[in-house]
């Protein structure tokens, strides 16, 4: 953990320092409405070397620099170096580092850092999730109609955006209120601390992802993929929230599929 943590509040400053600038940070677009900067790539920098000095041998599954295969086999780092490209390069504080650790298959740590709130969410595989070292929780709440649910959207380029329309009025219909705020790290952190109620979204990777995950078992969460299967980390989608919450989200999201 203070590994992880190290290597993410150094690659936090390079972000600080970078946020507010896009004028200097050579934007271009992977994709239609996906891009990347010198913010992103600078930051990845710093958290490869950091981890690679640390635990050398080490695989990693990087979004910008991509799959390196480690010498060990077993262990292998998650990272999105900027989750939230998109809100960081048009000003908007909403995005976060994040970095998991898989071991066998299996998340065993994860760290998510929000720099512009200076909050730093941590879980360990049987030890808890923490927001700045306080204990946190999924939220009890048990009713869809007082629910707060996080989703993502597809965007130009990207997803099955009828499929996306058909669960949004499902979910919309059924509960207290809706949010999109751009970061799914955050978005899976958030349920976590109870901030949100339940969250899903399609076409994510392992990067986004990996500490998340970790973070709502941890916190006493449900997650799966966004039809319900066992492997959220693999599948690139997320369906989350306390027991009674994912049991009916996953309900409404069949729903839409039909
Ligand atoms: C994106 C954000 C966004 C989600 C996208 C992701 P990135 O990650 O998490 O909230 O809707 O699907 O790709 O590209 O900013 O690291």
């Amino acid at each position: 953990m203070t590994v992880m943590t190290d290597a993410v509040m150094k690659a936090s400053r390079s972000l600080k320092r970078d946020f507010g600038e896009v004028e200097n940070l050579q934007v271009s677009r992977k994709g239609p409405g996906d891009f990347v900067s010198a913010a992103d790539r600078k930051a990845e920098k710093i958290l490869r070397e950091a981890l690679e000095k640390a635990r050398p041998g080490y695989g990693f599954v990087m979004e910008e620099s991509g799959i390196v295969v480690g010498t060990d086999q077993s262990h292998r780092w998650h990272i999105d170096p900027l989750d939230g490209t998109t809100n960081f390069l048009h000003g908007l504080p909403q995005f976060a580092i994040s970095v998991g650790l898989e071991r066998d298959g299996q998340v065993v740590a994860g760290v998510i850092y929000d720099p512009a709130k200076d909050e730093l969410f941590i879980a360990e595989k049987g030890k808890g999730a923490y927001l700045n070292n306080r204990r946190i929780r999924v939220a009890a709440r048990n009713e869809l109609v007082d629910a707060v649910v996080a989703c993502g959207l597809p965007h130009i380029g990207k997803g099955d955006h009828g499929l996306f329309l058909r669960e949004a009025a499902s979910v919309m219909g059924n509960v207290g209120g809706m949010r999109r705020l751009g970061a799914a790290a955050l978005d899976l952190a958030y349920v976590a601390c109870g901030r949100m109620d339940a969250y899903w979204e399609r076409g994510l990777h392992s990067w986004d992802v990996a500490a998340g995950i970790l973070m709502i078992r941890e916190a006493g969460g449900y997650i799966s993929d966004a039809d319900g299967g066992s492997d959220p980390l693999n599948k690139g989608s997320v369906a989350c929230g306390n027991e009674i919450m994912h049991r009916e989200l996953l309900k409404l999201l069949k729903k839409a599929k039909g």
